[in-house]
């Protein structure tokens, strides 16, 4: 059984493109995608076409969520990009999302903490950057889901963490689509890749035995940087360019 997962795309076709053509030589069983498709300076509408012809099974995201329930109005820059531009068949295929799925007994996918898609569960913020939590956060976090392996997203960094007290595995892909960012939940902080790459993961499992292979694609970065530029997102053009953020403003 070989599963790819995907997460945080933010409207990068490009970087999506690139998965695509990976996808092709890996031939995985079966593809699921953590939320976060479209919001950003890009190629929100393109990539919800894509997205929408292939039937993977989505968690909705924090920004998927945003998309779905909030005012054009009141919504952040980035939010407001996508959906000023996403079309109604591609809005109704985003509603389709789940908060979180089960696709087996084995596998929980949730696109922040199970019971938040707005906290992280694979970092802990502190000061104006994140750090790997310890293992009794996380526990707390997953308390009640009993699978054997937690797929999550929304942080942007890749991690393989396994929770000595239960075995259980939590796999964070990374993003697809956007390396680095600056937020301001919970407070001001930063997070950053270090480099400009298409991440996703994949899981195999043989026998008994999950094995997990984290993926960093190249794929045209100065081209996303570029879209971002012309849409006056400057934070976004350093970001995909380079995987770092910069200072914080
Ligand atoms: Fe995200």
């Amino acid at each position: 059984m070989k599963i790819a997962v995907i997460s945080d795309i933010h409207g990068n076709v490009l970087a999506l493109e690139a998965v695509l053509a990976d996808l092709k030589t890996e031939a995985p069983d079966l593809i699921v995608n953590l939320g976060d498709c479209v919001s950003g300076p890009l190629w929100p509408e393109e990539t919800a076409t894509i997205l929408r012809d292939t039937g993977w099974q989505t968690v909705r995201g924090n920004h998927d969520r945003v998309l779905i329930e909030t005012p054009v109005g009141k919504m952040g820059p980035t939010d407001a990009f996508a959906a000023e531009r996403l079309s109604s068949v591609n809005l109704a295929w985003l509603k389709t999302t789940e908060p979180t799925i089960r696709i087996t007994d084995e596998i929980f996918l949730c696109h922040g903490r199970p019971d938040n898609d707005d906290i992280y569960l694979t970092e802990k913020i502190e000061g104006p950057k994140g750090h790997m939590p310890d293992e009794d956060t996380i526990l707390e976090a997953v308390q009640g889901i009993d699978s054997e392996i937690i797929c999550c997203g929304h942080t942007h960094i890749p991690r393989l963490i396994r929770l000595e007290a239960t075995g259980q595995m939590i796999l964070n892909p990374g993003s697809v689509g956007l390396p680095s960012y600056q937020d301001d939940h919970p407070s001001r902080h930063k997070m950053e890749v270090g480099s400009p790459h298409a991440r996703y993961a994949i899981m195999t499992k043989t026998g008994t035995t999950w094995n997990f292979l984290q993926k960093s694609l190249t794929y045209d970065w100065d081209a996303a940087s570029d879209e971002a530029k012309k849409n006056n997102r400057p934070g976004w053009a350093r970001s995909l360019k380079h995987g770092f953020y910069g200072p914080l403003s």
